[in-house]
């Protein structure tokens, strides 16, 4: 079977890390290939390197078993090597025709030829399925729709050995569905690709071969088929993970936080987000909520939260109304918030790790006396913080939190949530984009909680956090509650028949 890229040896450091120390990696053709390790182990320098970007200190690089050398990314789209970036490099405000032929116009007398190009474009977008509209702006299209033009520009120039780093992570569950599809055809094509992740079930659905690096490091290559999500976890992050979440029977208690028959409508039509939604949670449980995206947890949370307005209805923490209270005051009531956007709502990301673990409390003594911010204070709470939850960062407390993994931006919006002592732990998609050994920190973090009598709301779209952590779930479908369920006595088929909508029945409460 030929290698269609072979990576040997490569060696690529920076001024005090090597980020990849001695890596082979060995793709074949026709062959969807995932390249799997946690933040920081390497992959998107490994792959800036075959696409020119980078030179490496050491290592060869063949195509088709000849040796090659890629100075730059014109080089490797002459060898057919296309790239999809994590972050997408499109012009906004040109069309979708404009990007994908950007840098590659062919001219006649001097005068664009675009009727060959938009053929063109149109023919390869219904080959592989891609549905594009040609003269759509960039900025008015979805993340998922901006990925499919990322895709077609490879195709555009005939790219043979496909990249794509981290393309799920950007993605709704239903347009990740997709993209695994979109893959499928490309190889169907004949086409190569390497596929970053660090989702085990990702690379179950779709890899045939997987290349795991830990720490800028080769741990090795295996055949998916014949290996568990366990193996690849181990082999990941170089230990056992549990994928269950170790916990007792939950105690709940009092009823924490009550929603009576709260509504939300949209500003723009009639359509109702969110109706008629009434349940609680207790003291000492985690009360999940499932659904597929957009279904109203965000209106959800946001209500309760007190980033948005319900049109009707009663939130009720601890025995008190707080439909109409300030953010602050909810905050202060005993609420706690792992926001779902924690670039926009949970950090502020020019900030140091000091200034982001006080964002609530900075009014507060002893972190502020007589009018002044008490830096000394507010610099021993957050070591306390960040030695307490582990929270890694180039320059401890004086790190910015922008430059910080997303593992550990996250784990510091845990640190100072948690440790406001909430009795309401509102978690949205506490683990997205996180790789293994942070999920299973979280997951126990959120038990332990539990188990200190905090009642903890969850809302999840992984079905697999659903199931292992929570005590109660419950389904929420076009802004209704379809469901609800202990974890052992429902499947994830069964929970998915509800989520979409194909089943529903009376909740309790
Ligand atoms: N341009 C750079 N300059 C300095 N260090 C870098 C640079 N790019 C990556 N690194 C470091 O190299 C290591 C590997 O990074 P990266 O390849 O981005 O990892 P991954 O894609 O697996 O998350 C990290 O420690 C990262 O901080
Ligand atoms: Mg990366």
């Amino acid at each position: 079977m030929g290698y269609c890229i072979e990576m040997i040896n490569i060696t690529k450091e920076f001024p005090g890390i090597i980020a990849n120390d001695n890596i082979t990696l060995q793709v074949k053709k026709g062959e969807i290939h995932a390249l799997l390790g946690e933040n920081g182990a390497g992959k998107s320098t490994l792959m800036s390197v075959l696409f020119g970007l980078y030179q490496p200190e050491k290592g060869i690089i063949k195509k088709d078993g000849q040796e090659v050398k890629i100075k730059n990314p014109n080089d490797a789209n002459d060898l057919g090597i296309g790239m999809v970036h994590q972050h997408f490099k499109l012009v906004e405000n040109f069309t979708v025709l404009e990007n994908i032929i950007l840098g590659m116009e062919t001219t006649e007398h001097g005068v664009l030829k675009m009727g060959d190009a938009r053929k063109k474009v149109v023919e390869l977008s219904e080959r592989y399925n891609l549905s594009i509209e040609p003269d759509s702006k960039i900025e008015d299209i979805t993340v998922g729709m901006q990925q499919r033009v990322e895709i077609l520009k490879m195709l555009y120039r005939e790219n043979e050995i496909l990249i794509f780093d981290e393309p799920t992570a950007v993605l709704t569950a239903a347009e990740i569905d997709e993209l695994i599809n979109i893959m499928k055809n490309l190889i169907n094509e004949g086409k190569s690709i390497i596929f970053i992740t660090h989702k085990l079930n990702e690379i179950k659905r779709a890899a045939d071969r997987c290349t795991v690096l830990r720490k800028g490091k080769y741990i090795g290559t295996v055949e998916v088929a014949q290996t568990s999500k366990e193996e690849l976890s181990k082999m990941m992050v170089g230990r056992d993970v549990d994928f269950e979440v170790e916990k007792s029977p939950s105690k709940p208690g009092d009823v924490i936080l009550e929603v009576k028959n709260l509504s939300v409508k949209s500003k723009t039509s009639q359509k109702s987000l969110l109706n008629n939604v009434s349940f609680n949670v207790r003291s000492g449980e985690i009360l999940s909520i499932a659904g597929i995206e957009g279904n109203g947890q965000s209106e959800l949370v946001y209500s309760i939260t007190g980033l948005m307005k319900s049109s009707s209805g009663e939130i009720i923490l601890s025995g008190k109304n707080i439909e109409n209270e300030s953010i602050r005051n909810r905050t202060l009531t005993g609420m706690g918030h792992i926001p779902e956007d924690r670039h926009k709502h949970g950090l502020v990301l020019d900030y140091t790790l000091a200034e982001n673990m006080i964002l609530q409390t900075y009014f507060k003594a002893p972190f502020q006396k007589n009018g002044f911010l008490q830096n000394d204070e507010i610099e021993k709470y957050s070591d306390r913080l960040i030695e307490e939850f582990d929270v890694r960062s180039g320059q401890g407390s004086d790190s910015i939190a922008r430059s910080m993994s997303g593992g550990n931006q996250q784990k510091a919006i845990i640190a100072r949530e948690i440790d406001r002592d909430p009795m309401l732990l509102v978690a949205v998609q506490p683990t997205r984009g996180l790789d293994v050994g942070a999920i299973e920190y979280i997951h126990k973090q959120l038990v332990k909680e539990r188990d200190e009598g905090r009642a903890v709301l969850l809302v999840s779209l992984e079905l697999d956090e659903v199931m292992n952590v929570s005590d109660r779930i419950i389904v929420i479908y076009e802004g209704e509650l379809v469901g609800e369920f202990k974890p052992e006595e429902v499947t994830v088929e069964e929970l998915g028949l509800y989520m979409s909508g194909s089943k529903r029945r009376e909740i309790n409460e």
